[in-house]
């Protein structure tokens, strides 16, 4: 799995341009247009908000734990507008210390291993674009990866009651998967070995399911599948909005992206690693069917 370094880096190093880009609690998590691509950002992130919390049955009182939470979006919609108890976990102590400055209960904590004793059970969980990190490309290569998900619906299935739900949103590879060994970050530029490559180095420690099945049939033997839907084509609309937002200029943000200036010179591994400013390789992975992206809802049997 990423751990904490791997979540630093890709989450903590752009903690204050992302802030600055999207927005204090903003989501880094594909939106849900449903197609409908004259919605702002803001009203598809939105739209997925309620979509989870109503598919959750999410209410007044209702005790929830927002795995992998990023910067808190969905933390603050449930309290504005639920009006519930819900706290947060990540692996990134940027994210972390924004969300306690932004009043939420958010601690660093790995939600793998989430037990019972830690916080007690709960009312529903979600996890919004976490499990992408849960499998490294070494336990894939070690053929643990169906265990790796296995282990996590069994501390699911430990933390919710008969009943409660569970919510993932999920990169997965798609129908267009290339073979490992021809994954190169010096392959023709844009090209699926080359921006699969930019991936691994953007998001160490992270290697994607096969499909969703992958992650249904580990589900299985605790949870039964109530809805699915694919937010691939919401997914490449998502990014192109959050890079005009990260282009938009402001001085304080673009004296941040002068400070990564050194690095970027001296570093060939630094320039592969940013080389998201210029090129998304999600973006491209998700056009040429590389990769899908689920909405996932579970309820515990
Ligand atoms: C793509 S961001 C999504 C954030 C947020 N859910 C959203 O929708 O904006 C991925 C998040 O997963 C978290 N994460 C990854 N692995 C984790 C783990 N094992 N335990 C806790 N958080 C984890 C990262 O720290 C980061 O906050």
């Amino acid at each position: 799995m990423a751990d904490k370094k791997d979540l630093d880096f890709t989450y903590t190093t752009i903690d204050n341009i992302f802030r600055l880009s999207i927005g204090e609690t903003a989501d880094f998590s594909g939106a849900k247009y449903d197609g409908d691509f004259s919605m702002s950002l803001e009203e598809a992130q939105k739209a997925k908000h309620k979509f989870i919390a109503d598919s959750l049955n999410i209410k007044k009182g209702s005790k929830v734990l927002d795995m992998a939470c990023g910067w808190g979006p969905f933390i603050t919609y449930c309290i504005k507008e639920r009006g519930v108890s819900i706290m947060g976990l990540t692996l990134s102590e940027g994210q972390a210390t924004a969300c306690r400055k932004n009043g939420m209960n958010v601690k660093v904590k790995d939600c793998r291993t989430v037990k019972t004793e830690d916080f007690g059970v709960f009312d529903a969980i979600t996890c919004i674009g976490g499990l992408e990190h849960f499998c490294s490309v070494e336990e894939w290569k070690a053929g643990r990866q169906e265990q790796v998900y296995s282990d996590f619906f069994q501390t699911l299935d430990n933390l919710l009651p008969k009943g409660g739900r569970f919510y993932m949103q999920t990169m997965t590879f798609g129908k267009n998967m290339i073979d490992f060994e021809d994954i190169d970050v010096n392959a023709e530029k844009g090209s699926a070995s080359h921006v699969l490559a930019l991936m691994i180095k953007e998001f160490p420690g992270s290697w994607l399911p096969y499909g969703p099945e992958m992650v249904i049939r580990n589900a299985e033997p605790h949870f039964k599948l109530i809805s699915q839907s694919s937010g691939r084509l919401d997914y490449i609309e998502t990014i192109g909005q959050w890079r005009k937002k990260f282009r938009k200029f402001s001085l304080k943000k673009y004296w941040l992206y002068a400070s990564l200036l050194p690095q970027y010179i001296t570093n060939k591994e630094f320039r592969h690693q940013v080389a998201i400013f210029r090129i998304s390789p999600n973006r491209v992975c998700f056009e040429k069917e590389i990769m899908e992206h689920y909405r996932l809802v579970f309820e515990k049997i």
